[in-house]
């Protein structure tokens, strides 16, 4: 009885470890969102002082622009980004509800004191406390994904890999 007791034990474990060493990604990305939303993340009962009227998104959309989009795209959906899905761990869609169930002042945490350890920065000496409320105002209307084109940097990165194409083709 106990060695069988014990044979199904290591099976049941051996179903287990197989599902865990299948997607271990998964099952590890869940509980560091759980943990990061549930004791780590702070501000959740801080609200946004600066309302979301359509100059104060504009001002968010600016800064977002300036200081975001090289990671997460100008409508913070990733476009035109091409490293967004191979950073570990990957920049994630802010248009997503992981990242839409924050609260304004869970959001305004993380741009403040950045994600540690990941490539997400802090800007707590980069933009002032408004400038960030800003940010989330933005972050909560973010335009269509794409309509905003890609950011800079990539557009002329682009271009030249045009160029680089029309030359091997003159050749
Ligand atoms: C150098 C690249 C980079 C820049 C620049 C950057 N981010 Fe991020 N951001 C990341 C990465 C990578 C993550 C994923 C972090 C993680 O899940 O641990 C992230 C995650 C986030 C999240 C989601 C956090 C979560 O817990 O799900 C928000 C919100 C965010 N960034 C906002 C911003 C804002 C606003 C700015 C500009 C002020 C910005 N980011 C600039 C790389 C960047």
């Amino acid at each position: 009885m106990k060695v069988i007791g014990s044979a199904l034990l290591a099976c049941a474990l051996m179903i287990v470890c197989g599902c865990g060493v299948s997607e271990p990604g998964k099952v590890e990305g869940k509980m560091m969102k759980t943990v990061k939303h549930k004791l780590t993340v702070g501000g959740k009962d801080v609200p946004n002082p600066i309302p979301a009227s359509a100059e104060n998104i504009a001002d968010g959309q600016e800064h977002f622009g300036h200081h975001c989009g090289i990671c997460h795209g100008l409508d913070g959906q990733g476009t035109g980004v091409p490293f967004a899905a191979k950073m570990s761990p990957p920049v994630p869609d802010l248009s997503s509800k992981d990242v839409q169930d924050y609260a304004d002042g869970q959001l305004k945490w993380v741009i403040e004191k950045g994600i540690d350890p990941s490539g997400m920065p802090a800007w707590k000496e980069i933009l002032s406390d408004e400038e960030m409320w800003k940010v989330v105002d933005f972050i909560r209307h973010l335009p269509t994904k794409g309509s905003l084109g890609i950011p800079d940097v990539y557009k002329e990165e682009q271009e030249q890999h045009k160029h680089m194409d029309g030359d091997k083709h003159h050749k």
